[in-house]
């Protein structure tokens, strides 16, 4: 979806499919929805006197306008009264939803709506918008959706929106990678799209490690978890040096999970439900589009991406449970469970971010079936080995949308993590603490650096679809670590903005 500014024009007036108006209190109607009722002869009164207009965030009515207004057909939605971005956004997505067949939107916020809730609102139909149709070949079954959005606001300036589209366009990509399936998303084909990044965009540098560098790398853990698909295993590096820089000594590692199926290997996954294994690259997606948006608005943090990229598959040559592999860093792994290569992969691209001058790291990862039965949908789990920087990531999870709830790590924890054979086991024998188990495993990569794990197995794929979730949280860190350093004083012990 595209979004444009009109200031001048009366948007009752604006020639479009849609009009999009808000309301906070259905009983006192105001602004852009209190003139489209009067020009409709009180229909919308009427709806919120029938108690079909229900001012709460994502609420949504549509009411025809015959040729009242330049538009066939209002939707209005509801912002609530808190005013709080994520609730605009809500209204936005319900409008999407609520808008039907309609390709042309005119947005009209009240006057007083403020430059983030109309920016919120106009993200929300954006990714409202969105539609997975690359494999239908029958035009009629394409489910249309909102494609140009015309605001009318004072409170925006053509920029706004320009970030917002970017925002929204680099969501949509994150969710088309996840949702495209994987005789098409391959471990290549995601290199392509990060290195069409690279070539699009200004300062960002892109390399892709084949397998033979991963080889004289070391890279055994994930070279292991590679080994039963004829797929050949990356490992890409994004690097973005920006123009302008805020905090020269800060460079953000950004680590993504990217399995492009994972069948569990040899430690085979049961069938049913299998095939959402395909999105089991969603952290490798946000890192690469999330990385991608950092650069593409300019933002003045230096940012290093890597993503693990590879199959789980089990085959004559997979690794075998009761393997024992070395990792980058030195570490001997006994492989327990090969459906544990999560945590693999991350482990040699957590070591190749800080041999690369990571100061901050943080990991975004479709991890453990455990973070799912913990919190749902709703919130990813975030583990941190520093508290000033856990609430870092925890404030920008709140101003994004991007919910992120903490998650435990503690010493006491270790004995899961031990092997009878090496330094460490992939997986326990006890089921209990699965996801805080895989983040003390991961912990043992970082180095001693500042740094944040987000298990998005809940949060990343949803109803069979990827969400897209953590591009917009890595977007406002890196404007956040900008704003107000890394959060080091601030933030100690009190999450901001909550
Ligand atoms: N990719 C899965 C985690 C997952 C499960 C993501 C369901 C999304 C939905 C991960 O590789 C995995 O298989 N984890 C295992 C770990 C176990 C073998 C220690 C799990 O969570 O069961
Ligand atoms: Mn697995
Ligand atoms: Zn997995």
């Amino acid at each position: 979806m595209k979004s444009r500014l009109r200031r001048s024009a009366d948007p009752l007036a604006a020639k479009a499919d849609v009009l999009v108006v808000t309301v906070s209190d259905p009983k006192r109607l105001d602004g852009p929805a209190a003139a489209a009722d009067k020009k409709l002869r009180g229909v919308i009164e009427l709806a919120a006197k029938n108690g079909e207009l229900d001012g709460s965030p994502g609420s949504a009515t549509l009411v025809h306008a015959g040729e009242r207004l330049g538009s066939p057909r209002v939707v209005v939605v509801g912002v609530g009264e808190a005013g709080s971005a994520e609730d605009w956004r809500a209204a936005g997505r319900a409008a999407a939803e609520e808008a039907g067949r309609a390709r042309r939107a005119a947005v009209a916020p009240p006057d007083d709506a403020t430059k983030d809730q109309v920016c919120a609102l106009v993200e929300g139909i954006g990714v409202g918008a969105y539609r997975f149709d690359d494999f239908r070949t029958d035009e009629a079954k394409k489910k249309p959706a909102i494609e140009r959005a015309t605001v009318h606001s004072a409170a925006v300036r053509a920029a706004d929106l320009a970030s917002v589209d970017a925002t929204v366009d680099a969501v949509n990509a994150a969710r088309d990678l996840c949702n495209t399936p994987a005789n098409h998303l391959t471990p290549t084909t995601l290199a392509d799209r990060a290195r069409g990044l690279g070539k699009e965009i200004d300062g960002l540098k892109v390399t892709v490690l084949e397998r033979r560098q991963l080889q004289r790398l070391g890279a055994g853990a994930l070279l292991s978890v590679a080994r039963g698909s004829a797929e050949p295993p990356v490992m890409i590096v994004m690097r973005y040096t920006p123009k302008q820089n805020a905090k020269p000594d800060t460079v953000l590692g950004l680590v993504g999970k990217a399995v492009t199926f994972d069948t569990g290997g040899i430690s085979i996954k049961p069938s049913s439900g299998m095939e959402e294994m395909k999105m089991d690259m969603g952290g490798g997606a946000a890192v690469i589009e999330g990385a991608g948006l950092v650069a593409r608005l300019g933002l003045p943090i230096e940012t290093l991406a890597i993503v693990p990229a590879t199959e789980n598959m089990p085959d004559g040559a997979a690794t075998k449970p009761g393997d024992v592999i070395t990792a980058m860093n030195g570490t001997t792994i006994e492989i327990v469970n090969t459906d544990a290569e999560g945590r693999l992969i991350l482990a040699d691209a957590l070591t190749h971010a800080a041999r690369e001058g990571a100061t901050h790291l943080l990991d975004l990862a479709t991890l453990t079936g455990a973070i799912i039965v913990a919190l749902g949908s709703v919130y990813s789990g975030l583990f941190g080995s520093d508290e000033a920087w856990t609430q870092e990531v925890r404030a920008a999870g709140e101003s994004s949308g991007d919910l992120a709830w903490p998650m435990p790590l503690h010493p006491r924890y270790d004995p899961l993590v031990r092997s009878p054979v090496a330094d460490l086991a992939n997986a326990a024998k006890k089921r209990e603490a699965g996801a805080v188990y895989a983040a003390q495993f991961l912990r043992e990569f970082t180095e001693g650096l500042p740094w944040c794990h987000l298990d998005i197995a809940g949060t990343g794929m949803v109803d069979g679809a990827g969400t897209g979730a953590g591009v917009r949280l890595i977007k406002a860190l890196v404007a956040g670590m900008a704003a107000h350093g890394e959060g080091h004083d601030a933030a100690v012990g009190r999450p901001r903005d909550l």
